[in-house]
């Protein structure tokens, strides 16, 4: 995509925040936006795990037990979490406080996920499991940094709405994103339990979740095309002239042709429809990818990296 060190990449549907993470250890700075404030926040403890002190986050390896039982008594509300985890733990530096109570709230969010879709261990077991196995992922990327004496570029998670980008027009080098392939899968549901901690008004997030508006299929999926086309209008106009924009989409063809009650063959593959919004809002095609899907077989079975480029003459 030509995006280089010191330049900006934007992702506008980060969800974890992958793309973001990979950019700024490559010296590229990174804007990632996502409408779900547990995105948000899972981000953040991606990019705070990539400058953490790995001897900060040890010393409550010990403490597994004690962490877990303050996170279950304090009441869901991410807030007062952190208020209470401040005011037990007063003697870490300032700075590191956070990332740490960030990184530690992940692990007992991530396994408790991990405990409700498995009964193979117990939420404590896997939030120790899952507290030791962060721990070393932040000594691993502590050594790598430090061994090619690399300092990671500053990366900003927001939480936001694709549709309505907070951005100044032609200001970004890159974009790179991922959107939900139309209705196929519900973010929402998978989220539920993390969300409660965030005070999310979850009938308000669901309006600005794509994919999600709308009763019937027939009905979702013309209010997707209707929000994707903001979102791509919108990438447009962020983006800098000349430069990319890389869209990973998969084609859920066989949920569509039920959806719209037309053949498999007659649905328009989701890939091509982007590219022809792109077209409409000054983006021109360059390649796409194909890839396989493996492990989804029956929903999709393939996805494509769609390439388009901001157009020279383009006025914003
Ligand atoms: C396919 S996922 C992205 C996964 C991401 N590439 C990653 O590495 O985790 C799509 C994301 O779009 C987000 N999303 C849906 N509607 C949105 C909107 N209106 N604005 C911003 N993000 C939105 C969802 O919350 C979800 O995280």
């Amino acid at each position: 995509m030509g995006v280089k060190p010191g330049d900006t990449l934007l992702d506008p549907m980060m969800g974890s925040g992958t793309a973001p993470v990979e950019a700024c250890l490559m010296g590229i700075k990174a804007i990632g936006v996502d409408s779900s404030p547990f995105c948000r926040f899972m981000a953040q403890a991606k990019f705070d795990a990539l400058t953490i002190n790995p001897e900060d986050l040890e010393r409550f390896m010990g403490k597994a037990e004690i962490l877990f039982s303050d996170f279950k008594a304090c009441p869901a509300v991410f807030d007062q979490q952190k208020a209470l985890f401040l005011e037990k733990y007063p003697e870490i530096e300032k700075i590191e406080w956070e990332k740490i109570f960030n990184m530690l709230f992940l692990a007992f969010l991530d396994s408790d996920g991990y405990a409700q879709r498995s009964n193979r261990k117990t939420h404590l077991e896997y939030f120790q499991s899952i507290f030791e196995r962060y721990s070393a992922a932040v000594k691993k990327i502590a050594g790598v940094l430090s061994h090619f004496n690399m300092i990671p570029a500053q990366a900003i998670p927001a939480q936001g709405d694709a549709r309505h980008l907070d951005i100044e027009a032609n200001s970004i080098d890159g974009i790179i994103f991922s959107p939900p392939y139309s209705f196929a899968i519900d973010y929402l549901e998978n989220d539920l339990p993390h969300l409660k901690y965030f005070e999310t008004n979850i009938p308000k997030l669901s309006e600005t979740m794509i994919g999600m508006r709308g009763k019937s299929l027939k009905e979702k999926y013309g209010l997707y095309l209707e929000d994707m086309e903001k979102v791509i209008s919108e990438c447009s106009r962020v983006l800098k002239k000349g430069r990319m924009c890389s869209i990973i989409i998969g084609t859920n063809d066989n949920q569509l042709s039920k959806a719209l009650n037309i053949q498999k063959e007659a649905v328009v593959g989701l890939h091509k429809v982007v590219t022809e919004i792109g077209k409409q809002k000054g983006l021109v095609h360059v390649r796409s990818l194909p890839r396989q899907i493996v492990g989804m077989a029956n929903t999709m079975r393939q996805e494509y990296i769609v390439i388009l480029r901001k157009q020279e003459g383009q006025i914003n």
